[in-house]
């Protein structure tokens, strides 16, 4: 029987798992996954697709209780899970506000809009904004709960470079002004490195690396350590046929 437990643990740790298996009839999606999360840390969990990332953030954000093991995550945690849910009869200011507890308040919205810079989209209906901009306002509506816990699924697979980077940037300014822990699930090494403390690498539901990163931010991907590392996490990652 999967043991269950979640509990405020924002004084010691953002996330602690203990032996989390999660299977899908033969499929074992998550193998005896040991992790703890410090809070404010930012922790990117790199995998090729099928590697059980989004399994594993399933189970964090509580959308997941099929496991075995034992799961202590901070209580006030957020998702941005593509494609962000945006209800098309809403404009966007009364989008970002849903779940709150009591009435809509626009300076409330506003100012979670800015932060993400879309402000000047307030008013415009979900179907008019670009793909950018929809994650965008997933991020604002998350951190508009205070969140210890931030946990993104590949938030910015589908952008293209110019809008990725931007949001990459964008990120890494939100998280160092809230100071939430966050666990980034992505597939791309440079992602990874550009913005985590420490960069998990995922095959087969199992961490088989890890390796905290001691780069100043920003980073430079032209910068030879930083040039290393990357390919330190493509090897780790099956990119390089043979590798490990
Ligand atoms: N609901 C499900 N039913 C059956 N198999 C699943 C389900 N969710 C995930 N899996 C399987 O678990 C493995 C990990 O999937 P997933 O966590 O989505 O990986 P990732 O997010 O790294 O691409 C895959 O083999 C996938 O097919
Ligand atoms: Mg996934």
């Amino acid at each position: 029987m999967p043991s269950e437990l979640y509990r405020n643990l924002n004084v010691h740790a953002a996330v602690e798992l203990r032996e989390i298996s999660r299977s899908f009839g033969p499929c074992r999606a998550i193998d005896r996954l040991d992790l703890t999360i410090r809070p404010g840390e930012f922790v990117a969990l790199l995998g090729a697709p099928g590697s059980g990332k989004s399994t594993l953030l399933r189970i964090l954000g509580d959308l997941d209780r099929g496991f075995q093991g034992e799961a202590l995550v901070a209580s006030r945690r957020a998702i941005a899970f593509p494609p962000p849910r945006l209800t098309p009869w809403k404009r966007l200011w009364r989008n970002v506000l849903r779940d709150l507890p009591g009435r809509p308040d626009r300076g409330r919205a506003q100012a979670a809009l800015a932060e993400v810079g879309i402000a000047h989209r307030a008013d415009a209906w979900p179907r008019r904004l670009s793909q950018a901009e929809t994650q965008r306002a997933a991020l604002a509506h998350a951190l508009l709960g205070d969140p210890d816990l931030l946990l993104l699924d590949e938030p910015f697979a589908g952008l293209d470079a110019l809008s990725r980077g931007k949001a990459q940037a964008l990120l890494a300014g939100l998280w160092r002004r809230h100071r939430c822990a966050v666990l980034l699930a992505t597939r791309d090494a440079e992602e990874a490195a550009l913005l985590a403390d420490r960069v998990l690498v995922m095959r087969q539901g199992a961490i088989i690396h890890q390796e905290r990163i001691a780069l100043d931010r920003p980073r430079d991907p032209a910068d030879p350590d930083f040039a290393r590392l990357r390919g330190r996490l493509l090897d780790w990652l099956g990119v390089v046929p043979g590798a490990h």
